[in-house]
């Protein structure tokens, strides 16, 4: 017979046991100020770290311990970015074994002990309440000795009641922080793992008569313009919103005409709660979700989201951000024409959401929970689908919903992210419905949609967008389950993955999104590349990723997929979005001298912006002015005739119109100026006189002269042009592979990076089959091939001179059985170092590929061929020019080379080859060459797409080898 021990389930300690914490008081609104008085415990506290939970005992809470031996850590801050052990990466994985709720041994343990003092103007009278913001992944904490409690739940708030144990001076605050317990099996999220004190620890006082908790409810009737008001409050007490003449008591409600809050028109009212013993300043802004007729309507209209996925990340601070970054976030957000932002995949520092009321977001704010990795062993044990963590999941949905419920920014709770299925989200899921009916909510990981009122998925193909719009996708699920979500607003919680180049594709997401009502728009995944900042032993920075701190288990790069690199300049990939998504529509005709645009915003007019148009030739701009645009509602369109300019007569150069619509006025995120919308056409001009009369190729013992040119007679390869030394000009198929290229290994699709690696591609074998002169031509045929397979080339360059030009066309016929595309067909050509200067017309000012060229615009453009490169965080194929007509290559003292692309070409010039750009892991990695410029002059360039993690590239933007003509013409710049 077993005793009753043996039956009795085992007990684990509280970092290892199923509750999410203990001695907590109830969670509650945030409050950015008040009247009450606050100290913040922020600064440089003792730390010790051990490798267990258990190396040491408790003792350190005493307040008599001698902690004089210990370092100093900042709080808030993860230890592992501040010298005491070292970051972690992994996406999907646990880096520990599964075996909830079970944590290693090895389990990074950072004591922290803390001496204060209370100001002396702290109020006798009252309580006080100790908050921290943020702690990951579980804390005990000790005030003065006394055991206070522990808890779990890394990004959400928790407090403790501290009045009867503070004193006024030599307060001694002890926390320890485990890196690893049962709450890290809830936080399985795609991130660095960083343990730590990462936000604000606030001591509160609590007066007599304070405010426990208050719930602000302002809606907002489109029909009739009016906004009710009603702010509940424990204990009662007064609303005062002067500007509205408004004086309430709480519970009551009053119904007045208002402006509405939405993401384009963040209106705010000054309002302030007054209770016995607390004043708190409220920001007002009224506005009502609903779930409509299958669309998401805010303040009765639909609305579209221009979105992105925010982890939070600092390159040094990890998670640890302050304000001045968090608005840094959303100006560049603003400024980008992004409208919204998923709190992937947590709730971010509440002050963020203050400043989203403030600037104008719409906020997806998702729960602090992930279990991904349960999905390595078929979700078995998953948390979210076993009762005993059903409480620790309720308590983080309360501690959302119940600190953020009072933003008008937040319009969805999310519940989580890839998690699964299971009853803990559908009780999640009821309890924040009992709590806030007011928000509609999201989860994308159940395809049943049973616990959610919108459709969201992730990652899915056009084609399938396209079905889902039209409300005709597989059916899923039980009849009833299938009709419910068939009903359901659509979005796309991720999809554009911003790894590396790319991501590719994204105007094909934002037609169907404009042309389904469903579709109310997607998230870019994500905001930030979380590249850590570090350097070289010789000082030269660089960004870091999984596997550079030693890691035994690590995802790499695949941390570093964001729209912005890590120090937060914007990546092209954030140009191409701002393009894609603008909110007005401008499209150019330029033979037909007129505009059409059309309004593309939910709420706003058009007059907080100024248009104007610009007439150029050649890219120089003979003509502009200003283009009255009558006010258009959202929605509405115009055509507009554009003036004539005087100077639009017949004549050589290529014209173009540019009409662009820029702010304004200042606003709260960007200055009067700022580019909004841009839309552009062109004219071809009157074919350009021809270069004079043609030269014949002339042998000179082992050269060959052309024109300009000086060929080596045996193998055809040019050698000087003009006087300066070159390489080459010769076929060129190879790129450094993208990270969209290369693919994710879980991905269905043949993935291409990996198979022209397979295919030899980067190795490719030329063979000289002819060099021949033919009257006026130079013939030169050549076979460029891999080895080890029958797939060829066949290449014929023909040159040609007339007066100071030389000539190259260039024919290619591929052999064999090829099934892949080609990652480019171009020419490659070296030219000597000083040649450091380009000038171009064409795409520009940034880099372009075949599906992410909507933000190119077409001009003469000037820079160094230094600033031609991207530094994508792992080195990868970057910087082409798309649609380039001509360019030139000078050295400081002007002269140098130029080339026009007959047609237009992808130009591209950098100071390593794409072999040495393929080889380099990190940007330090690569080295200048002391003699060479390489230059890619394409005729063809595969697309990007999103393969990292989605779709690959679509069928129209593969380069599929077939056979291609193609022509340059070089001359020297003097
Ligand atoms: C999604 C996930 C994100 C991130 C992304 C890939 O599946 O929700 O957290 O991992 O893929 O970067």
């Amino acid at each position: 017979m077993s005793s009753s021990a043996d039956r009795q389930l085992p007990s684990y300690p509280y970092y290892e046991d199923f509750s999410p914490g203990s001695g907590l008081l109830p969670p509650r609104a945030w409050v950015p100020a008040s009247d009450a008085a606050r100290l913040d415990l922020g600064g440089h506290w003792a730390f010790r770290l051990s490798p267990s939970a258990t190396a040491h005992d408790e003792s350190f809470a005493d307040p008599g311990y001698d902690a004089s031996g210990w370092d100093r850590v900042p709080v808030p801050a993860h230890w592992v970015l501040h010298g005491h052990g070292a970051p972690a990466y992994t996406n999907t994985r646990y880096p520990f074994p599964l075996d909830p709720p079970r944590v290693p041994d090895e389990n990074p343990t950072g004591d922290h002990r803390h001496l204060f003092d209370l100001p002396a103007d702290w109020p006798a009278e009252g309580t006080a309440v100790l908050r921290f913001e943020g702690v990951e992944s579980c804390a005990r904490v000790w005030l003065n000795g006394q055991l206070l409690g522990s808890f779990k739940g890394s990004r959400l708030p928790h407090e403790f009641a501290v009045g009867g144990v503070l004193r006024a001076r030599g307060n001694v605050l002890a926390v320890r922080v485990h890196q690893w317990s049962s709450g890290s099996y809830l936080e399985d999220q795609d991130q660095w793992w960083l343990p730590g004190v990462f936000r604000e620890v606030t001591l509160l006082h609590r007066p007599p008569g304070a405010v426990a908790d208050f719930s602000v409810h302002a809606g907002y009737d489109h029909t009739d313009g009016t906004g009710t008001l009603r702010v509940d409050a424990e204990p009662a007490g007064r609303v005062l919103v002067p500007e509205l003449g408004l004086e309430l008591a709480t519970g009551q409600s009053a119904t007045v005409p208002v402006e509405p809050w939405t993401a384009e028109t963040p209106r705010l009212y000054a309002a302030e709660l007054v209770c016995a013993g607390e004043r708190i300043p409220l920001r007002l802004g009224f506005r009502t979700v609903a779930v409509e007729d299958g669309v998401l309507r805010v303040n009765g209209r639909r609305v579209l989201f221009r979105g992105v996925n925010r982890h939070e990340f600092h390159p040094e601070h990890g998670r640890t951000l302050d304000r001045a970054v968090m608005r840094q976030d959303l100006l560049l957000m603003k400024r980008h024409n992004i409208n919204a932002v998923r709190t992937s995949h947590y709730p971010p520092h509440p002050a963020f959401l203050d400043l989203c009321d403030e600037l104008g977001l719409w906020v997806i704010d998702e729960c602090d929970l992930e279990t991904h990795g349960f999905h390595a062993v078929g979700w078995r044990g998953n948390p979210v689908d076993d009762e005993r963590w059903t409480p620790a999941l309720l308590d983080r949905a309360a501690r959302m919903v119940e600190r953020d419920k009072n933003h008008p920014s937040v319009v969805i709770w999310s519940l989580g992210n890839e998690c699964g299925t299971g009853r803990g989200l559908t009780a999640m899921a009821d309890w924040i419905r009992e709590r806030d009916p007011s928000r509609p909510l999201h989860y994308e990981g159940d395809l049943s949609c049973a616990d959610t009122d919108l459709y969201s998925r992730m990652y899915a193909w056009p084609e399938e967008v396209d079905q889902i719009g039209r409300r005709v996708e597989a059916p899923w699920g039980t009849p009833e389950l299938d009709a419910r979500r068939r009903a359901m607003p659509f979005l796309l919680c991720e999809y554009g993955h911003a790894m590396g180049n790319g991501p590719g594709g994204l105007s094909e997401y934002q037609r169907l999104f404009e042309a389904h009502e469903r579709c109310q728009g997607g998230f870019v995944w994500e905001w930030i590349d979380h590249g850590l900042a570090r350097r070289t032993p010789d000082g030269r920075p660089y960004f870091a990723y999984g596997g550079d701190f030693g890691e035994e288990m690590h995802d790499g790069n695949f941390v570093c997929d964001g729209l912005l690199f890590p120090d937060r300049t914007p990546s092209p990939g954030l140009v191409e979005y701002k393009k894609v998504i603008e909110p007005v529509r401008i499209v150019v005709d330029g033979a037909a001298g007129t505009v059409d645009i059309t309004n593309s915003h939910d709420f706003l007019g058009l007059s907080h912006l100024a248009f104007g148009w610009e007439y150029a030739v050649e890219g120089a701009v003979l003509a502009a002015g200003p283009l009255a645009v009558p006010p258009l509602g959202p929605g509405e369109s115009a055509r507009l005739a554009l003036p004539e300019p005087a100077e639009a007569g017949p004549g050589p150069g290529e014209r173009l119109w540019t009409v662009r619509a820029r702010l304004a006025e200042d606003t709260a995120w960007a200055p009067a100026g700022h580019l909004v919308a841009w839309g552009q056409c062109e004219r071809p001009g009157e074919p350009d006189p021809a270069p004079g009369p043609a030269a014949v190729p002339r042998r000179t013992g082992r050269s060959i002269v052309l024109g300009p040119g000086t060929f080596d007679a045996a193998t055809g390869t040019l050698a000087s042009l003009a006087g300066l030394p070159v390489e080459g000009p010769r076929l060129d198929v190879w790129r450094a592979p993208t990270d969209n290229d290369n693919g994710a290994d879980w991905q269905p699709d043949e993935r291409y990076g990996v198979i022209w690696r397979e295919l030899g591609l980067h190795r490719m074998r030329h063979r000289v089959d002819a060099v021949a002169v033919d009257g006026e031509e130079l013939r030169v045929t050549v076979r460029v091939a891999p080895a080890a397979t029958d797939l060829g080339l066949a290449v014929e360059y023909r040159w040609t001179a007339a007066g100071d030009r030389l000539r190259l066309a260039v024919a290619v016929t591929p052999q064999g059985d090829w099934s892949c595309p080609l990652p480019r067909l171009g020419l490659r050509l070296g030219v000597p170092a000083a040649l450091g200067l380009a000038r171009w017309y064409g795409g520009g000012p940034g880099e372009g590929y075949p599906d992410t060229l909507a933000a190119a615009r077409v001009g003469r453009w000037t820079m160094p061929v230094d600033e031609m490169q991207t530094p994508y965080v792992r080195p990868q194929e970057n910087g082409a020019r798309p649609r380039v007509r001509w360019a030139e290559l000078t050295a400081p003292d002007g002269t140098g080379l130029r080339v026009e692309g007959e047609p237009r070409f992808w130009f591209t010039a950098r100071r390593w080859t794409s072999e040495e750009l393929d080889a380099a892991e990190h940007t330090h990695e690569l080295v200048p060459s002391p003699d060479t410029v390489w230059v890619n002059l394409d005729h063809g360039q595969q697309g990007i797409g999103s393969q990292s993690c989605g779709p690959g590239v679509l069928p129209v933007y593969r380069l599929m080898p077939a056979p291609a003509a193609f022509g340059f013409s070089f001359g020297a710049v003097r």
